[in-house]
């Protein structure tokens, strides 16, 4: 995780719903990445879970009464929200939504979101058959109307056996919804197609030649493009990663299957990035049986694989194109070389064992105007430096 919420003051309301056990776990992140986090609860919320829980885990004060004399000049409402940077309210109920959408203030929480200047964020969480009563779809529009942004619900499994749509995303998603929320929007407009991860180029139905890229540093790019307003589509060879919050993708395994995803889907974007690991030579042949050991040797027959970053970049009309270059020598003159070769505007460079599967990285950009180091860093933080220099280089967007 990043530190982009350090020092932002978070008040985080709770209402009554039973997603709120959730918002435990929602306030630990937003605390682990450096936020102040203040929590509100409602009467209902309160029945779910108890102030003790987020006061030990936020480290502050937890308020549910309107007239609590905790606070000197008995104005919670007004003072909670001073300088905070967001006021996020998870679970929302389809009540506290109804509150909100009319401009109710008759208990701490809804009068605090009235009396606010800052932006509220609300993820609702609700049976379905709640959330698609017309009335709270209507309310819905209202509180969009109002520049309320929603995060979720989500679709699945509901605490109350049904299956639908009103379930609380995962805090983790919240989380990353509220993070990309008060990110700069770097690449507001910006259609993104990447590749990530290894590929696999079978020998057999149970053997086959692949790497050891994890995707995290393609995984974390894609979060940071879509944290700077980008629309990104992923096209991942085989990971054990989860897709970003907000990035779309596509599942391939061989290079081919990569190749053929990227070219169907490039002529919609304007920025190609490839971050996988991609197999330079797949096997000439693919057993349809499982491959019977007989002699001393044995030897695979191997041919290229197209080179689809190359491929892009060689478009009548190409997408601004990024590429990696993972070294374990030399790394300024192959990357710089990669760039020139590929015909590429950007190249990040790093040393296979600065990086490679782990969760930090340290980099280097290669661009016309020369080379770039980025200091040592989470993959997220050097996702972030990569998105700021890459902003920087577009060319200005025509007006549509
Ligand atoms: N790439 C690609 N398609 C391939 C091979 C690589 O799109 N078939 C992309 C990678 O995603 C990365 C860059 O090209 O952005 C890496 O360049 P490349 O020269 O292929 O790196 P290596 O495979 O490491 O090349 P070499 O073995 O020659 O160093």
């Amino acid at each position: 995780m990043t530190s982009s919420l350090s020092n932002r003051k978070i008040v985080v309301g709770v209402t009554g719903g039973i997603a709120a056990y959730k918002t435990a776990e929602l306030v630990r992140l937003l605390v682990k990445a450096g936020a102040e986090v203040h929590v509100v609860l409602t009467e209902g919320g309160a029945h779910f879970v108890t102030a003790v829980t987020f006061q030990a885990l936020s480290g502050n004060p937890v308020w549910t009464d309107a007239w609590d004399a905790r606070m000197d000049n008995n104005m919670a409402h007004i003072d909670l929200t001073r300088g905070a940077d967001a006021v996020l309210v998870a679970p929302a109920s389809a009540d506290f939504m109804s509150k909100l959408a009319h401009g109710m203030a008759n208990d701490l929480l809804s009068t605090l979101c009235l009396a606010r200047d800052c932006p509220l964020l609300i993820a609702p969480a609700m049976n379905r058959q709640m959330w698609e009563n017309p009335a709270t779809q209507r309310n819905v529009r209202l509180l969009r109307d109002d520049g309320i942004a929603l995060l979720g619900p989500d679709a699945g499994d509901q605490a109350c056996g049904e299956v639908g749509n009103g379930r609380m995303l995962e805090p983790e998603d919240i989380f990353e919804g509220l993070v990309a929320f008060l990110s700069p929007k770097l690449l507001a407009g910006r259609r993104v197609l990447m590749t990530a991860g290894p590929t696999f180029e079978a020998i057999d139905p149970v053997r086959g030649i692949t790497n050891i890229s994890s995707g995290k540093m393609g995984y974390a790019l894609a979060q940071a493009c879509a944290r700077a307003g980008a629309e990104v589509l992923l096209v991942s060879g085989p990971v054990a990663l989860d897709t970003p919050y907000g990035v779309s993708r596509i599942d391939v395994h061989s290079a081919s299957q990569m190749h053929q995803a990227v070219m169907h889907h490039v002529a919609a974007h304007d920025i190609f990035i490839g971050v996988a690991a991609v197999a330079d030579y797949r096997p000439v042949e693919v057993a349809t049986d499982k491959i019977k050991k007989t002699g001393a040797e044995m030897s695979v027959a191997l041919t290229r694989n197209p080179d689809i970053l190359a491929g892009v970049a060689a478009l009548p009309s190409p997408p601004f194109c990024v590429g990696f270059a993972a070294e374990s020598r030399a790394l300024d003159e192959y990357a710089e070389g990669k760039r020139v070769a590929k015909k590429l505007q950007l190249v990040v460079g790093n040393l296979v064992q600065d990086g490679m599967g782990g969760d930090d990285n340290r980099v280097t950009l290669y661009d016309a105007a020369g080379r770039h180091p980025l200091p040592a860093a989470s993959k997220i933080e050097v996702a972030q430096g990569i998105v700021e220099h890459l902003a920087r280089m577009l060319p200005a967007r025509a007006p549509h």
